[in-house]
Order: C-alpha cells, then structure tokens, then sequence
C-alpha cells in the first residue's frame, strides 16, 4: 500500500517527561489505524505531533514521501490533515452549517457587494451530511442542540466536505451511547470507503478490532506492538496495553529492553 503519512523515530519531551520514545509509524490511503496504549502512554501526545499542535523534540514526519514541517495546525491541514476530538471545534451557538464552514465561507458577489453565500452552503452541508447517513436534524440547527454523536458527525462531515486526507480522531465514542457510538463508526466508515487514511485513538478495544484494519499499541511513549488486527485477539492486545507479555517473555529469558 502507498504510504500517505509516516513518522520515523518521533520522540516529544515535556520538560523531564520523556512522553514519546522513538516512535515509528505510517498510514495509506483508506487504511484506518488502531491507536491503543494506557493512560499516559503517550496516544495523545503522537496524534498531536500529527496535527502540528506538539512539535516534535526529535524525528521525522513524511508526507507522502517527503519530510514535513508541521509547525501548526495550519501546516497540517494545507496537507490534508484534520483532527477531531471529542468536545473540540464546534462553537454551540453557531449553526452545523456555520461550524463546517468557519473560517472557509463561500461568498458571491465583489467588492462591497460581496457576502455569504448561504443558500449555497446550505445546500453543500445538506448534501454531504445525506451522504454520510448521519441523523443531523438540519443543516441550519444549532450545534447546542445536537447530541454528543451528531456533534461527532459534524465534526467529520468538516472532514468530508473538506476532502481531508488523513483524519486524526481522538477517542471519537468516549462519552457516547451505544447507538450514537454506532453512527460514529458509521462516519468513520464512510470515511474510509472514500479513500481517507485514519488514525483511531480508542479505549474501546473491542470497537478497535472491529474497525482497524492495523493496530498500533503504545507503552511508556514506545511502540510495543504494529501489527494487523487479523493477528491480534483482544486478550493479546490487552496484553500489550499492560505489558503482561514482555513480563512472560522476560521470564522466558527473554530481553526486549536491553
Ligand atoms: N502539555 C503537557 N505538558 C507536560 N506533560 C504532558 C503534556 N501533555 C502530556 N504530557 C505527559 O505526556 C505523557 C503522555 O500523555 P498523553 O496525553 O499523550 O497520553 P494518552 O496516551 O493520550 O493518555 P490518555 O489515554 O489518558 O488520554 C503523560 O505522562 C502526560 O502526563
Ligand atoms: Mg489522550
């Protein structure tokens, strides 16, 4: 598969924190990434230095081949690049239109006849939001008065409109129900299907392995494990987490850490 996105030997100090340890990764186009580990090992602090928010104290990032500068938010999504997180980017008293359009309005007109298109908006955010088979009231709805999921959904459908490349979702389901969860993973889906590469932060394992078509498990700010999710049960991912299985192949002599 072509590679969209890599980091090589991405390490991020804070201070004496050493929060990430030489951390080696890629994604391709339409290839959605499971990115599991404890709290604290460092899943954040990555997806961060994807998004240029946390600039790296040592490594390389790759874009399609090419070493990039991500010095901000901006850099990053020049390149495609957008992140979702769960209470993030929306603005309550504002519309779903006004939310995915914030800051990129479509206007008509020149000079000081010049204003927003609106209807045009409207309609771009109706279609891509029938598109996603998101239940979004109303393009026009303010987003105070979505749940938790639709916001979710709206957040993403930014990611569509704006035919983003490589969507970054930090622990998208984490204070969802069951069903708003499920349309989560329905955006993420759809997503997917149109060639978007992912990276899927997530304690929900279970959810993980369904989705993912690789996993990417981090401990104490290192990878223990990259590996396709067809090779991994959830007790052996559970295990990487925690690290029980280094602790079995030290006991088999083994020395991983040396
Ligand atoms: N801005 C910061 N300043 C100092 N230390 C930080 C900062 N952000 C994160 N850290 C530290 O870096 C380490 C990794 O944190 P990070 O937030 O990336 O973990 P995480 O894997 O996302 O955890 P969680 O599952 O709890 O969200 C932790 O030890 C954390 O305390
Ligand atoms: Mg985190």
């Amino acid at each position: 598969m072509d590679t969209l996105l890599q980091a090589v030997g991405v390490h991020k100090r804070y201070g004496a924190v050493h929060a990430l340890r030489g951390v080696d990764f890629a994604v391709g186009p339409g290839e959605l990434v499971g990115l599991v580990g404890d709290n604290g090992a460092g899943k954040s602090t990555f997806v961060k230095t994807l998004s240029g928010v946390v600039t790296p104290t040592e490594g390389t990032i790759r874009w399609e081949g090419d070493p990039v500068t991500l010095d901000g938010p901006a850099a990053a999504g020049e390149l495609g690049i957008e992140t979702v997180y769960q209470d993030l980017g929306l603005c309550e008293n504002l519309s779903v239109t006004e939310n995915i359009y914030l800051g990129r309005e479509l206007t008509r007109g020149r000079g000081p006849l010049r204003r927003l298109d609106t209807r045009r908006m409207t309609a771009n955010v109706a279609d891509v939001l029938s598109g996603l088979s998101v239940n979004v009231p109303r393009p026009d709805t303010r987003v105070s008065a979505l749940s938790g999921g639709q916001r979710q959904a709206v957040a993403m459908s930014r990611c569509r409109l704006w035919q983003r490349r490589l969507v970054l979702l930090d622990e998208p389901t984490a204070a969802l129900g069951v069903q708003e969860s499920e349309r989560v993973v329905a955006v993420i889906e759809e997503l997917r299907a149109a060639g978007v590469a992912i990276v899927l932060i997530s304690h929900d394992i279970p959810m993980v392995m369904r989705l993912a078509d690789r996993v990417l498990v981090l401990r104490k700010g290192a990878v223990a494990a990259d590996l396709p999710t067809a090779e991994l049960d959830e007790h052996g991912v559970v295990a990487l987490i925690t690290g029980a299985n280094e602790a079995a192949a030290a006991r088999r002599g083994g020395n991983e850490d040396a």
